[in-house]
């Protein structure tokens, strides 16, 4: 017996080679009936077809977090389906990579209908049926540029600052109800997504990357995408009971350290 099993749970953005597939994969290795919202049909079929490999459920529903009337039906259907909704996770996102000042409207409004309005609008629709429960986990996933950025992320980083505000808030609203919402901050995680960022500037991916690990973490090693997932797991289930509102970094150490040689 996993710590979720007989919970569902619908992870966004879950087909995703990055952390999307940690997320999924670790919720079913820990027992959850995993519902995959993807864009992305193919790569939402990939990842329940390597978690019923393993022996875990899971199950995909093509959804859009951009448009609200895709998140209803999506959430009304796991509802009819399974009869509940235990835990929630906003990962689907997207990127930015643009001196504020540059950005177009549409860029930003783009931006914002995914990274953030799209995690309130899941979460809108979420909320009530954990209500009718008196249970519920809310798992949203941010990143330290929350807190901290560099040149060129100012907006992804307002949307990401927003989420963690809006988790928050989220907890400090529903906590009433048995509903707990906490943030999940990564850093830079070692992804093919990432690795195909890293490409279009760099000579060498593995050499940036060493380099990124020695300047800006404290841990020596890079992130993996399951890292993530074991602590959105956690969060998820009752081990976490008593933990609410809190932004957790997998980030080794990245927010934490300082450039300098000593
Ligand atoms: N990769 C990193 O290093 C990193 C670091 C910090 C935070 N994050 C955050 O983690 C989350 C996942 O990032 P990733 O890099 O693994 O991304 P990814 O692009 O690999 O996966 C995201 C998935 O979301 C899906 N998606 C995109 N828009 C969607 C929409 N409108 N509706 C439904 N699905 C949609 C895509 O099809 C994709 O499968 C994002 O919120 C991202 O901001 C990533």
């Amino acid at each position: 017996m996993g710590r979720l099993t007989g919970k569902i749970a619908i992870v966004t953005g879950g087909g995703g080679l990055g952390i999307g597939h940690g997320i999924s994969l670790e919720l079913a290795r820990d027992g959850a009936h995993v519902v995959v919202v993807e864009l992305d049909v193919p790569a939402a079929e990939k990842i329940c077809a390597r978690i019923q490999a393993e022996g875990g459920k899971a199950s995909f529903l093509q959804g859009d977090v951009s448009r609200a009337e895709s998140i209803r039906a999506m959430i009304g259907k796991v509802i009819e389906e399974h009869g509940r909704l235990d835990v929630l996770v906003n990962n689907a996102g997207i990127g930015l990579i643009r001196p504020p000042a540059d950005a177009s409207e549409e860029e930003f409004d783009r931006l914002m209908s995914v990274d953030l309005r799209g995690v309130w609008l899941c979460c809108k629709c979420a909320i009530p049926q954990m209500q009718r429960q008196n249970s519920g986990s809310i798992i949203n996933i941010a990143s330290v540029h929350s807190r901290a950025t560099m040149r060129n992320y100012g907006l992804y980083a307002a949307m990401k600052a927003g989420v963690a505000g809006l988790t928050r808030g989220i907890a400090a609203h529903y906590g009433k109800d048995g509903i707990r919402a906490n943030t999940v901050s990564p850093g830079l995680v070692d992804s093919p997504q990432n690795h195909e960022i890293i490409a279009q500037f760099a000579p060498s991916v593995e050499g940036w990357m060493r380099n990124f690990v020695e300047q800006a973490q404290a841990l020596p090693w890079l992130i993996q995408p399951q890292d993530v997932g074991r602590t959105v797991a956690f969060l998820a289930s009752d081990d976490a009971r008593s933990i609410t509102g809190a932004e957790i970094p997998v980030d080794a150490g990245t927010w934490i350290r300082l450039p300098g040689e000593n």
